[in-house]
C-alpha cells in the first residue's frame, strides 16, 4: 500500500497515466461545489470524451434520491466524462462500480463488495458512492448522450463526527488502520475505468464481473423506488441491471431503479 498521499494536482494525477480515454484531460480544484456541476459545464463548452473533473472538496456535494454527499478535505470526489453509445448505458453502472472495488482492492488489499447497483461497501458499511447522470449533448455537437459518472469514496472521512452517518458509513483510514494516498487511488480508478471502457467498447460485457461482486444476491432486502416499498429475497440480477425482488407474497419483483436496504 502506498502510504505517501502526495499532493493532488492537475499533473501529479494525470503525469505517466497510460490511459486511451479516461484521464486524457484531467481538471483540478481544490474546492468546488460539486464536481457533477463542473463536469456539465464543460461537456456544454464541448470537451473531450474522457475528462475528468476532481475536487479537494467539495461544499455542495449530491448524492443518489437528492441526498447530501459529504466531502470535507482528505476524501475523493469526482466526476468523470463518456460519450457512450446507447446500448452501453445501462453497462455505465457496472463500470462505475467495479473500477472502484478493484481500485480499493488494488491499493489497500480489502476486497469491497458491491450492494446493487452500485454501492461499495467493506463490512457491510458505505466507502463509496456512485452517482450517474445523462443527458443529451448540445445540438452544436451532434445529439448523442453524455454521461457524467461522479464517485464518491471516503478515504479519510472519520463518520463517527457527522450525525447520521455514524453506523452505516466507513472509511479507507478506517477500515486499513493507515492512511491511504488519494493521489494513488484516484489514479488506479481512472486507469480502471479506462481498461472497462475500452472492454466495452470491444464489445464485452461487464455483468458477469459486477453480478459476481454484488453482495446483495440471497438476502432479505427492503427496496425503496419512487413508486413503493418493496421487502423480499433479493434473487438475481437481469443483464439490464435489474434486480429481482422475491417479495413476502410470492410475487417476483423486477426493479429498475431504487436504493437497497440489507436486512
Ligand atoms: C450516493 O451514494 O448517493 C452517490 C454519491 C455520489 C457522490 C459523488 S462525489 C463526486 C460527485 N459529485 C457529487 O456532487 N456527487 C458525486
Amino acid at each position: 500500500m502506498n502510504n505517501v498521499d502526495l499532493s493532488l494536482s492537475r499533473e501529479s494525477i494525470s503525469d505517466g497515466l497510460e490511459t486511451r480515454i479516461v484521464g486524457l484531460n484531467v481538471l483540478y480544484y481544490p474546492s468546488l461545489t460539486s464536481t457533477m456541476d463542473i463536469a456539465r459545464a464543460v461537456v456544454h463548452e464541448g470537451c473531450a470524451e474522457g475528462t475528468v473533473v476532481v475536487a479537494g472538496q467539495q461544499t455542495a456535494g449530491r448524492g443518489r434520491l437528492k441526498r447530501e454527499w459529504l466531502t470535507p478535505e482528505g476524501n475523493i470526489a469526482l466526476s468523470v466524462i463518456l460519450y457512450p453509445a446507447s446500448a452501453q448505458l445501462p453497462a455505465m453502472i457496472m463500470l462505475a462500480s467495479l473500477a472502484v472495488a478493484n481500485s480499493i482492492e488494488s491499493v489497500t488489499g480489502i476486497k469491497p463488495g458491491i450492494k446493487w447497483p452500485n454501492d461499495i461497501l467493506i463490512n457491510l458499511r458505505k466507502v463509496s458512492g456512485i452517482l450517474i447522470e445523462t443527458d443529451a449533448r448540445p445540438h452544436r455537437y451532434g445529439h448523442a448522450m453524455y454521461v457524467v459518472i461522479g464517485i464518491g469514496i471516503n478515504v479519510n472521512l472519520r463518520p463517527f463526527e457527522y450525525a447520521g452517518i455514524e453506523t452505516t458509513a466507513t472509511s479507507l483510514s478506517i477500515e486499513t488502520r493507515q492512511s491511504v494516498s488519494r493521489l494513488a487511488l484516484i489514479r488506479s480508478l481512472l486507469g480502471e475505468m479506462d481498461r472497462l471502457y475500452n472492454e466495452l467498447n470491444q464489445g464485452r460485457s461487464l455483468f458477469e464481473l459486477w453480478r459476481h461482486r454484488l453482495i446483495t444476491i440471497g438476502r432479505t432486502v427492503t427496496v425503496t423506488t419512487v413508486e413503493s416499498v418493496y421487502t423480499g429475497i433479493a434473487e438475481s440480477v437481469d443483464r439490464d441491471g435489474a434486480l429481482y425482488v422475491r417479495c413476502q407474497d410470492g410475487e417476483l419483483k423486477k426493479i429498475i431503479a431504487g436504493d437497497v436496504t440489507l436486512r
